[in-house]
């Protein structure tokens, strides 16, 4: 399997910090945001990656993180970075379809850069055979998110983009696992009103062959893409170290 990083998008949200950088490269605590989901790939033992990003900021990316020499897998081997040009802000879906080449004939995963997470993958990769499978966290304003709704044995149900009357209180990350036919189901797509390419529309592809199943995120997740989440991200990072580090000095 092999990793797919979207570290795109216009960052409105960040005006004016992201006038004139990316996002994905602002700091979160003691790193740059896109180390986040390099390192929770590694983890999962992904060591093939494909950043997507803008034209603006492809550079930057390439400057700081290279052929991906700082990060290490399991055996101590370096893993393999490259890049793929979004030249525009067309979604998620669009982000997808621009890694075809390099995924080959693999399956993927794919991960929105601004979503952070302290979620081991590793046992919910090697279990993937087929179809899909995204990643829910538990939340209290479900009517901000899109929602789904799932049964006993985790298959999803149905989703909405910001129900007014929420069925679950379950949010969809930005974390996607697919077999290869996400990029077959990507072909005659169309934008959506806002312009965009939704991830949601392959989703419910899945959803209608009664393969799409989720998995419940056990731990913090964040969606460092507001200015009151980058920082609650950052304090997050900040109290974990302060923990952790008192707990290896006792
Ligand atoms: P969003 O947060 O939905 O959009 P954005 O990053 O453009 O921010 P804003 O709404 O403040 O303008 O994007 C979610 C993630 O997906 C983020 O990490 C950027 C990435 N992304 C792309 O890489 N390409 C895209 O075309 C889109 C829409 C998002």
């Amino acid at each position: 399997m092999k990793g797919i990083i979207l570290a795109g998008g216009f960052g409105t949200r960040l005006y004016p910090i992201t006038k004139v950088t990316n996002k994905h490269l602002l700091p979160i605590y003691n790193k740059p945001m896109i180390y986040y989901p390099i390192e929770a790939m590694v983890k999962a033992g992904i060591n093939r990656i494909i950043i997507i990003t803008n034209p603006p900021h492809i550079n930057d990316f390439v400057n700081l993180l290279g052929s991906g020499q700082d990060f290490k897998d399991k055996n101590g081997k370096q893993i393999q970075i490259v890049y793929g040009i979004q030249n525009k802000p067309s979604g998620i879906a669009d982000g997808l379809w621009i890694a075809k080449d390099y995924i080959g004939t693999e399956n993927c995963i794919l991960i929105l850069g601004d979503n952070i997470f302290w979620d081991d993958l590793t046992t919910h990769l090697k279990k993937f055979k087929d179809g899909a499978m995204i990643f829910l966290k538990e939340v209290g304003d479900p009517q901000r998110f899109g929602i789904a709704e799932i049964d006993e044995n985790n298959n999803v149900i149905s989703v909405a983009e910001k129900p007014k009357k929420p069925k679950s209180n379950l949010a969809i990350t930005g974390i996607y696992v697919y077999d290869n036919t996400c990029f077959k189901k990507c072909i005659g797509q169309r934008a959506s009103a806002r312009g965009e390419y939704e991830i949601t529309d392959i989703n419910n592809l899945y959803l209608k062959e009664g393969k799409l199943r989720a998995i419940k995120l056990k731990k913090e997740w964040f969606d460092a893409g507001t200015i009151e989440s980058l920082l609650e991200t950052s304090n997050f990072v900040k109290s974990y170290h302060e923990k952790h580090s008192s707990t290896t000095k006792n």
